[in-house]
């Protein structure tokens, strides 16, 4: 991976600290990004005394406000302007109906539009490398929704589960969706299961009760170790086996298929262009 540029979000925490840490010991420039800067110089400071790699560097971007994923974006395309790898990871479990700066829910709009709107702003350097990765963290939990149209926001029946669930349901279909449209045929993109992780995503913006449920399932169930739940991503980031793979659901590093509703196309067209509008893209999500 050497010479190859890798943007990861969430890369301070969990399952994105160890697929930028993986890249970077295989030698990739890596961007880690992330909403909290000590944290992000801790984990490049980590990743730096395990792999030596000197081509590491951390962007702030707060994933819930469309401002600051802007400015995190622009100051990452003025400094790469060729992508090779963007690992849209960051990812957040919220127990009570949270609006975002934009007005959104904030799991919807963390899980689902940052992943939309970041991909669109960083496009025209991705399609720059010769063989494009772009890899969205989705989850298992997809299959246990569908969207919600009526209310997408979720905001007069919330629940923390039913807005997770449709936000990982959204990377599905955002993944299925890019594949049908892209103008560039070397631009691969794919979804991933990482598994039940051991992290602390059930514990940072959630009731006692919730968090409590979530130190038993992480244990009772036996999580994985967060490098264990980062394999597919970086197996798909960087690996030549993966290398033409696109438009697929991953899970242990082998395509499956993802939930029936997933295969919805007219809801993933809809869904499209609501996260557009969403989003302010006039200019349609591959001009820029
Ligand atoms: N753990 C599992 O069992 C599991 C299963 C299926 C899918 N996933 C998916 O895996 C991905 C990573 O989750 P994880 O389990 O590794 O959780 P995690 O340890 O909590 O890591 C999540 C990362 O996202 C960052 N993040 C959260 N909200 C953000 C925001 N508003 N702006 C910027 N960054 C933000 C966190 O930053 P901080 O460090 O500041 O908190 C952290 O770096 C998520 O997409 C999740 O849905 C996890």
């Amino acid at each position: 991976m050497t010479g190859k540029v890798c943007i990861v979000t969430g890369a301070t925490a969990g399952i994105g600290y160890e697929t930028a840490l993986a890249l970077a010991k295989k030698g990739a420039t890596v961007m880690l990004v992330g909403r909290n800067t000590d944290k992000g110089q801790m984990a490049m400071a980590r990743i730096h005394t395990a792999t030596r790699n000197e081509e590491l560097f951390f962007v702030n971007a707060d994933m819930s406000d469309q401002s600051s994923i802007r400015d995190a974006a622009l100051a990452i395309r003025e400094q790469f302007p060729v992508i090779d790898v963007l690992v849209n990871n960051a990812g957040t479990w919220v127990s009570q109906y949270t609006p975002t700066v934009d007005g959104i829910e904030t799991v919807f709009a963390v899980n689902h539009l940052a992943y939309f709107l970041f991909t669109h702003l960083l496009y025209p350097s991705l399609r720059n490398a010769p063989d494009t990765r772009i890899v969205n963290v989705s989850s298992d939990s997809h299959f246990q929704t569908d969207l919600h149209f009526e209310d997408l926001n979720l905001s007069k029946n919330y629940s923390g589960l039913r807005s997770y669930a449709q936000s990982k349901l959204a990377n599905v279909h955002f993944t299925y969706e890019f594949e049908r449209r892209k103008p560039d045929a070397h631009v691969a993109i794919n979804a991933v299961q990482p598994g039940l992780v051991y992290t602390d995503i059930g514990l940072k913006h959630t009731t006692w009760l919730h968090a409590l449920g979530w130190k038993l399932r992480r244990s009772i169930w036996r999580g994985m170790t967060p490098a264990e739940g980062a394999q597919t991503s970086i197996f798909l980031a960087s690996s030549d086996a993966a290398k033409g793979q696109s438009g697929l659901y991953w899970d242990r590093c082998k395509p499956k298929p993802s939930s029936p509703a997933s295969y919805n196309e007219e809801n993933a067209a809809r869904l499209w262009g609501i996260s557009e509008e969403l989003c302010g893209m006039k200019e349609g999500f591959f001009a820029g």
